[in-house]
């Protein structure tokens, strides 16, 4: 039994990359992000690539539907630029708190869109992510 999520919109699979190099490190496998929350599930990292300077439509309606009263949230996405990877999560961590989610931290890295950021994310971005999903443990 684990008290961590790891939960993922990603329609290209850059972000799927980095969810299941977080699901490694905490020992967990990744969640379906169109399933209703588990209760026991206090922990939650939730991530998603950036369209449109958005999280994707099944994020968004997970952060809409769900109670996070009570729950400790880590962001985490990709984007092709960190403009737009620092907007899709600024707007997850606004929509979030006011669901009533305590917000650990967050962390992005480039993800490749046609030829721009080609190879991202790369062994050096995933090794970024564990640790990143370390230091989130660490905080809680
Ligand atoms: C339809 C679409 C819209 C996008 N919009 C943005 C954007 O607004 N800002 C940005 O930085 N990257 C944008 N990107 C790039 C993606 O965020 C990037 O490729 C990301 O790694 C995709 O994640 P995924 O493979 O998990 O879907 C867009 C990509 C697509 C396909």
């Amino acid at each position: 039994m684990t008290d961590i999520a790891v939960l993922v919109d990603s329609r290209g699979g850059n972000t799927r990359k980095v969810a299941d190099a977080i699901a490694d490190e905490l020992g967990v496998k990744v969640g379906d992000v169109t399933a209703s929350l588990p209760d026991d599930a206090k922990i939650l990292f939730l991530g998603s690539g950036t369209y449109g300077g958005r999280p994707g439509e099944a994020m968004i309606k997970l952060i809409g539907s769900a109670d996070f009263t009570g729950r400790t949230v880590a962001l985490f996405g990709t984007a092709g630029s960190d403009g737009g990877a620092g907007k899709m999560i600024a707007a997850m961590r606004d929509a979030l708190a006011r669901k009533g989610a305590t917000i650990l931290g967050s962390w992005h890295c480039k993800g490749r869109m046609l030829v721009v950021n080609w190879g991202h994310p790369d062994k050096e971005d995933l090794e970024n992510a564990k640790k990143f999903a370390r230091e989130m443990l660490r905080a809680r």
